[in-house]
């Protein structure tokens, strides 16, 4: 991999875009290379992954302005397609996944960080999404997820505006939960990750999908979405150790010493 790397430590994965000359925009080689990255994640083992960028001054800039600037409106909607289907494939992982923002985060960067289930940043970050200024609209999920996550009024104000943000205003509209020096961001965001990879794997993953599933559909069917999911994690050996410790009142009995187990 030219553009991507990954590191595993104990049961968390550490993914970075690495491509600091362009300040880690994402032309389609680097989409393919984190497309490959996350078939290659063993799910068995890692229980959360941390996606940031490469140096000290940029997360992801974006998508790639010079790839673009020469498509047709049929390669633009490809493009399109591409980011969309692998930040799709990152949204629902089956486990957690922290965004470290480390700096810029604009466009696509910005768009890849609502990808993530959680995100955190360093105090050096600016979210925007840039677009209309560059004639376009924003094209890897931004129209949908930011006002998902800020909500519409908010969302078609960054939007229509153009305008970026800083980590405090980003703070504010709950577009991150935390925002850290720039040295303590990747310590915290490890620390986040240890604390998600301790508790029962299956739970996390399900409460994962309960909460993607559930969002995009009215609360009767989102509740059944819930008890069937709640329901899946009964018989489970974390099931019977997390609750058998609470009984014995063993808490030392850790669950991170069951193993994940395929269903
Ligand atoms: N695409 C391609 N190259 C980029 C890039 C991008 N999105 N962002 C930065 N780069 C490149 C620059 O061209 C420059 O390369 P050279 O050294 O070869 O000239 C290098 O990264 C460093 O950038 P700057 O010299 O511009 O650095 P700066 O500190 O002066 O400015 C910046 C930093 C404010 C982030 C500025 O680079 C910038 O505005 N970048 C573009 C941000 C942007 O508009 N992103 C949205 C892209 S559109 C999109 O993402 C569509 C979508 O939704 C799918």
């Amino acid at each position: 991999m030219e553009f991507i790397t990954y590191e595993v430590e104990e049961m968390i994965g550490i993914i970075t875009i690495n491509r600091p000359k362009a300040l880690n925009a994402l032309n389609s080689q680097v989409l393919d290379e984190l497309n490959e990255t996350l078939d290659n994640v063993d799910v068995n083992v890692i229980r959360a992954l941390i996606l940031t960028g490469a140096g000290e001054k940029s997360f992801v800039a974006g998508a790639d302005i010079g790839e673009m600037s020469t498509l047709t409106k049929a390669e633009g909607e490809a493009f399109g397609k591409k980011g969309n289907d692998v930040f799709r494939k990152l949204e629902t992982f089956p486990i957690p996944v922290i965004a470290a923002v480390n700096g810029f985060a604009l466009g696509g960067g910005c768009e890849i960080s609502m990808s993530c289930d959680i995100r955190i940043c360093s105090d050096n970050a600016v979210f925007g999404q840039p677009e209309v200024g560059l004639g376009i609209t924003p094209g890897f999920g931004g129209t949908q997820r930011l006002a998902r996550i800020v909500g519409i009024g908010m969302a078609k104000q960054m939007i229509y505006t153009a305008r970026n943000i800083k980590a405090d205003e980003a703070l504010r509209i709950g577009l991150v939960n935390a925002v850290y020096p720039l040295e303590e961001l990747i310590p915290a965001a490890k620390k986040l990750a240890e604390t998600i990879a301790k508790n029962a794997p299956i739970a996390v993953r399900n409460c994962k999908k309960a909460i993607n599933e559930g969002i995009d559909v009215n609360m009767d069917e989102a509740i059944v979405i819930e008890e069937k999911l709640f329901g899946d994690c009964f018989e489970t050996e974390d099931q019977k150790a997390g609750m058998g410790n609470f009984l014995e009142k063993d808490k030392e009995k850790k669950l991170k010493v069951v193993p994940f187990q395929n269903k």
